[in-house]
């Protein structure tokens, strides 16, 4: 029984097919690809890991990466014509501060598919208003998607709060090298942990360079966690493709 447990699958083997909905593979607007040519490199790279679908999502952050619809399109347009076998269009991640209270307002959203919205906080200290602003993302016809919950350290010792999110009616994106050690060990724990809970509702690698791929294509994944990761791929891919 145990050695079921200590038994590995590659990663690429259940992800392969699946939609990425979280990456940063537009050139020269955020601080994934700098150029063209980084762009379509990460591009084919995702090819050949079996991926026919990407929504690209640079980030939009106030006074960083100030971001807009136009921006972002102007981006895409740079290498849309270079991209061929794979499906790409664009939308964002919107970094939860007043500006994106504005661009809610304003009705200034990429949204990633239908009306899923790609959200982020701060690393550093939970957004005051979070449940107010899940309440009025919804009252506005979106859907909000946390990108990697895990990866928010003030909320490790607060799991309870993921549970509370979902029954607000927002959805959890699971980063894929959250599962290795990539992003140190205690988001690991925290992603394990999730995953085996079925709290997340979509998987998407967030690369920023090619080396995210290129650990991603190394990474293995305990039997164990195996089923609920497939089914994370499968509900990304019924709603994404
Ligand atoms: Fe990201």
């Amino acid at each position: 029984m145990l050695q079921l447990f200590k038994k590995k699958t590659p990663f690429i083997d259940i992800w392969s097919g699946t939609p990425e909905i979280h990456c940063h593979v537009l050139p020269g607007i955020d601080d994934g690809a700098k150029d063209t040519s980084t762009s379509l490199t990460i591009i084919e790279k995702y090819k050949s890991l079996g991926c026919t679908r990407i929504i690209a999502t640079p980030h939009t952050m106030s006074g960083i990466y100030d971001n807009t619809p136009d921006t972002i399109k102007a981006s895409y347009d740079l290498i849309k014509n270079q991209v061929e076998g794979l499906k790409l269009s664009f939308s964002s991640e919107y970094m939860i501060d007043e500006n994106f209270d504005t661009l809610l307002d304003t009705h200034t959203i990429l949204p990633l598919h239908k009306n899923y919205v790609l959200i982020e906080m701060s690393y550093f200290q939970p957004p005051e208003n979070i449940k107010e602003l899940i309440f009025k993302i919804g009252t506005l016809g979106y859907i909000p998607v946390l990108a990697h919950p895990e990866r928010y350290a003030y909320y490790h010792n607060k799991h309870e709060i993921f549970k509370d999110f979902k029954s607000r009616g927002c959805f959890l994106q699971l980063n894929a090298l959250s599962l290795s050690e990539h992003y140190g060990e205690s988001c690991q724990k925290i992603a394990l942990k999730l995953l085996k809970e079925d709290m997340y509702d979509f998987i998407g690698i967030d690369t920023h360079r090619i080396e995210h791929l290129n650990k991603l294509e190394q990474m293995k994944i305990g039997n164990a966690y195996i089923t609920p990761l497939k089914k994370v791929c499968d509900t990304t891919r019924e709603l994404f493709i």
